[in-house]
């Protein structure tokens, strides 16, 4: 496994984690889910991102099962969702969470979208109250533009934003216009998440090149130079910044195996021009907002 700090600190953790959207929504899925998310710490994957969104915090309460014994090894994210980030609800969600997940803190605690609701001033400084009662170790965001977090860590003080979790992949690269740089210069994490591209439901629905597009054939053929599949050349390439993680979500143990392989490849300086050239860059930054 390769492992990058988060933020400032020297706590190393996994470039690659487990993302667990939809885990828990099915109640005949758990042992499978559970299995899989074993099956990916035993293999260094032991950083885990849920969220008392995911499945009304069945997600969270399958990651408790998968993590009963080995708590200690586990990075473990979870989300407050916008709705409840007044001072009062961010402190009542995290206490919920810390139910549901089975333990007595979380590592990484993220506002999951930003609030039109709740002032972020109100949010931080619940979030800071958390970290100074020892209930979460460090303190996030999701979704978040650098203008918002500039206003987030203002409020902040001497406590620290970590991470931004956003959506970073093939066919979606606006933060690499000003998230990814913004948490360069103030050595912050980017957690990109869905690697593989948006649901359907989500943002346009731009999920992975389908077979026989041009840009799925210049992912086989770039792979096959490499004894790689499409999919790991798009993991591959998603971690070329230094300062960035990924949490692709894998219920099957074929995909986790996968995942895990595309650490092993190096891309040629050609074959990510290639890449530019079919997935082009954005021609601005980050502008998704949900409220
Ligand atoms: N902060 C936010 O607002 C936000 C938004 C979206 C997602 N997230 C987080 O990010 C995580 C990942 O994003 P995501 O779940 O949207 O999508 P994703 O990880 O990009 O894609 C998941 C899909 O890819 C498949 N897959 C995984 N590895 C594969 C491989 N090697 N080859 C082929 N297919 C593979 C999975 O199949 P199987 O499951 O069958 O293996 C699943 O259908 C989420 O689970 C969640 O934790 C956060």
């Amino acid at each position: 496994m390769m492992y990058r700090n988060l933020g400032k600190t020297s706590v190393k953790v996994p470039v690659i984690g487990q993302g667990t959207w939809t885990y828990g929504e099915d109640k005949n899925l758990a042992v499978e889910e559970v299995r899989a998310l074993r099956f990916g710490i035993e293999n260094g994957l032991t950083l885990i991102d849920t969220a008392e969104e995911y499945s009304k915090g069945g997600a969270e309460r399958v990651v408790a099962e998968a993590i009963n014994d080995c708590r200690k090894e586990i990075f473990l994210t979870t989300k407050v969702s916008a709705k409840n980030c007044s001072y009062k609800g961010v402190i009542e969600a995290a206490e919920r969470s810390l139910e549901r997940l089975n333990t007595t803190y979380i590592d990484l605690y993220l506002q999951h979208w930003p609030s039109k609701e709740h002032p972020i001033e109100e949010t931080m400084r619940a979030m800071a109250y958390l970290l100074d009662k020892g209930l979460v170790k460090y303190i996030g965001v999701s979704n978040f533009t650098p203008q918002l977090m500039d206003e987030a860590q203002a409020v902040l003080g001497s406590h620290v934003i970590m991470c931004n979790q956003v959506g970073y992949h093939l066919n979606d690269r606006r933060v690499e216009n000003d998230v990814i740089p913004y948490c360069q210069k103030h050595e912050v994490t980017v957690m990109g998440y869905s690697p593989f591209g948006y649901a359907p439901q989500f943002f346009g629905g731009i999920g992975f090149p389908e077979q026989d597009t041009k840009e799925r054939q210049i992912l086989d053929k770039i792979g096959e130079k490499y004894g790689a599949t499409a999919y790991q050349v798009a993991l591959n390439w998603i971690l070329r910044h230094e300062n960035l993680i990924t949490i692709p979500k894998a219920k099957n143990i074929t995909h986790i195996k996968s995942n895990l392989k595309a650490l092993e490849l190096t891309l040629s300086d050609e074959d990510l021009q290639l890449i530019d050239t079919y997935f082009p860059k954005a021609n601005e930054g980050m502008s998704l907002v949900k409220y």
